[in-house]
């Protein structure tokens, strides 16, 4: 779900839609604001609106409406559903029995089956299914002993469990906005005179940059008159830590493209660019952001686990290949929301690489405690400074993919590449470097990706040709070997997320012990075709599994290396890319698969950048 708040003198409602509107990547099921009005000579009062489907119907409902008054607070609220189907009743806000608070939640209360029975002993009815209610209800008797917003929140927190991000308004107090965060993302953005708070820097970056990143377990109050003030749920007084956003402005608009993807998916170059830039020294060594860790730290460790979800945990598939050939440490990757369930071995010397664009995936975060508990040492490679996965890792490096809307990854996948191909390559250089040669041609291709990834975007009207070639199939299936493999899993992923079609990706030489019964006359199936220098048995493997599924009627569209005559005389279509190293090349064969699921995708008449029922950033478990 996303999240705003708002004190100041522009226009809180503008303010908070405009922050929703940036943040309506983080869920759409429904949206809802709450506004706090505080006429001259008059009581003040709260009015509220919400409904259920895209941020277009709220403002819509909005618009017809007439309130000359401008609002002195607001809060405002996106949501992704958890408890309770999307409906205008689930939507939030939320209000207090008495109608004078409202609240709104991102994250899942997961004592609100006892708390809910708990209020309506006591008389109080529930107007919804949302787990978010309880809140609402309890924090309106807790404002009615003493009409402290804050003190209220304070009480009301010590009483929850689970994940949960709260903004809240009283109508009696027209100059405060109170939040509370335990395990579920809250920024607060620092203007002249005037104060955010939000899911992410998203939603405020077009009035400040500057922010303040608050710890866990903390409740921030802003408001006009004493400003930004931050303490613990146990009452004791906090700073915040202080950061500035460099996200342009600029990247938050589509600039001239269809859809946020497709302008995401022509900024790849210059995002690998600027995730690399600074980053290898002049002597050739690799640079991290912020590292909690000695080398001898990094010396000692024997195992590595990568440890991520959706598209992140593809990048970390890619990774383990590179890491063991660099490093010779054995490497295992897991999806986060089973690592820490199945009782991984882990102690001091295990290294557990983390990789969440976010930087707030909830189930990468509790898998990123499970290991810190156990005493393994994490590296975050994340895009978002000041989120938490970053804050609670002992050492970083940021992609600096910037601000990305889509709901698919694009660019963040890209940059996430890049910074695990780094991260490997610092391994291999404090450990000492079996391959110092290979390693240093390694840098030098590096350095070269962003060059090739723009001119594989340049040449990707054959890919949109076949997509809408595919369009009417009722599957697609995606094929690779070696770094291959995860790059067929991100295209599926890809074009299920985009397009609600039956894709998936396998491991060429896996499909022969059963997937290959999907093959009819005519299912399109891409080949992900390793480069036919080096290794070369990896490439006569593939021509092999493209010929079995040939036999059978697939139609294959090979992605291959310019100038691969031998995949070409077997394919019935062919993307080249230009040559790259083995392990490198998922920069490169990626982008076609993304253009082929955003082309199928609108050809049949999908919603690119929000797919149904997807939220970018998920957190909760
Ligand atoms: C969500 C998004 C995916 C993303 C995954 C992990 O499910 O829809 O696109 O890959 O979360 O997100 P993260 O922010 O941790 O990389």
């Amino acid at each position: 779900c996303g999240i705003v708040g708002y004190v100041g003198a522009r226009s809180v409602v503008d303010v908070v839609l405009d922050g929703l509107r940036r943040l309506e990547y983080r869920g759409y099921d429904s949206a809802g604001v709450a506004l706090v009005y505080a006429p001259e000579g008059a009581d003040s009062y709260l009015e509220f609106d919400k409904k259920a489907g895209k941020l277009a119907n709220l403002e819509a409902v909005l618009a017809e409406q007439d309130r000359p008054l401008e609002a002195a607070c607001g809060i405002g609220h996106t949501r992704w559903a958890t408890h309770g189907v999307p409906s205008d009743r689930n939507a939030h806000p939320h209000l207090s029995a008495d109608g004078r608070i409202s609240l709104i939640h991102n994250g899942i209360i997961e004592n609100f089956g006892q708390l809910r029975a708990e209020l309506e002993s006591a008389g109080i009815e529930f107007l919804s299914e949302t787990d978010t209610e309880v809140a609402a209800h309890l924090l309106g008797r807790e404002y009615a002993v003493d009409g402290d917003l804050t003190e209220a929140m304070t009480r009301v927190c010590s009483r929850l469990e689970g994940a949960f991000t709260l903004l809240a308004v009283a109508a009696d107090d027209p100059d405060t906005v109170v939040g509370a965060r335990r395990n579920s993302p809250l920024v607060v953005g620092l203007g002249d005179g005037e104060y955010f708070l939000a899911s992410d820097v998203a939603a405020f970056i077009a009035y400040t940059t500057d922010a303040i990143e608050l710890g866990q377990d903390q409740i921030v109050t802003i408001s006009r008159e004493s400003g930004i003030v931050v303490r613990g749920f146990d009452g004791q007084a906090s700073e915040g830590k202080p950061f500035s956003v460099d996200w342009d402005i600029a990247a938050a608009e589509k600039g001239g493209f269809e859809t946020f993807m497709a302008k995401e998916i022509h900024e790849q170059p210059q995002a690998v660019a600027d995730t690399l830039r600074g980053r290898i020294d002049e002597t050739g060594q690799i640079v991290l952001d912020e590292v909690r860790m000695s080398d001898q730290d990094f010396r000692d460790i024997d195992k590595v686990f990568i440890v991520a979800c959706g598209t992140s945990y593809h990048a970390g598939l890619v990774t383990k290949y590179a890491i063991e050939h660099w490093t010779r440490i054995p490497c295992e990757v897991e999806l986060a929301s089973e690592f820490r369930y199945r009782d991984p071995v882990l102690d001091r010397s295990t290294l557990v690489v983390v990789i969440s664009q976010s930087g707030e995936t909830m189930d990468t975060l509790m898998a990123l405690r499970h290991a810190k508990d156990q005493k393994a040492r994490v590296l975050a490679i994340s895009n978002t400074v000041g989120s938490t996965i970053p804050r609670e890792s002992d050492a970083v490096l940021y992609t600096r993919a910037g601000i990305e809307v889509a709901v698919a990854s694009t660019k963040a996948f890209l940059t996430q590449l890049a910074a695990c191909y780094l991260v490997g390559l610092h391994l291999a250089q404090v450990r000492g470097i079996k391959y110092a040669d290979e390693v240093s041609a390694i840098l030098d291709e590096l350095v070269a990706a962003p060059g090739k990834i723009a001119k594989v975007i340049e040449n990707l009207e054959p890919v949109r040709e076949m997509a809408r070639a595919s369009a009417g199939k009722d599957r697609v299936l995606f094929i690779g070997r070696h770094v291959g493999y995860p790059v067929a899993l991100e295209g599926a992923l890809k074009l299920k997320e985009l397009a609600y079609l039956h894709a998936e990706g396998f491991a060429a030489g896996e499909l022969k012990h059963g997937p290959i019964s999907l093959i009819e006359d005519g299912t399109p199936v891409v080949a992900i075709v390793p480069s036919p220098r080096g290794r070369s048995l990896l490439h006569d493997k593939m021509i092999s599994n493209i010929q079995e599924v040939k036999a059978r009627g697939a139609k294959v569209i090979a992605i291959c290396e310019e100038g691969d005559a031998i995949t070409a005389s077997h394919a019935d279509f062919v993307i080249e890319t230009p040559a790259s190293p083995t392990l490198l090349a998922p920069l490169l064969t990626t982008v076609p698969l993304q253009e082929f699921a955003i082309e199928l995708a609108t050809a049949l008449g999908r919603d690119i950048d929000q797919p149904r029922n997807l939220a970018k950033s998920v957190t909760v478990e």
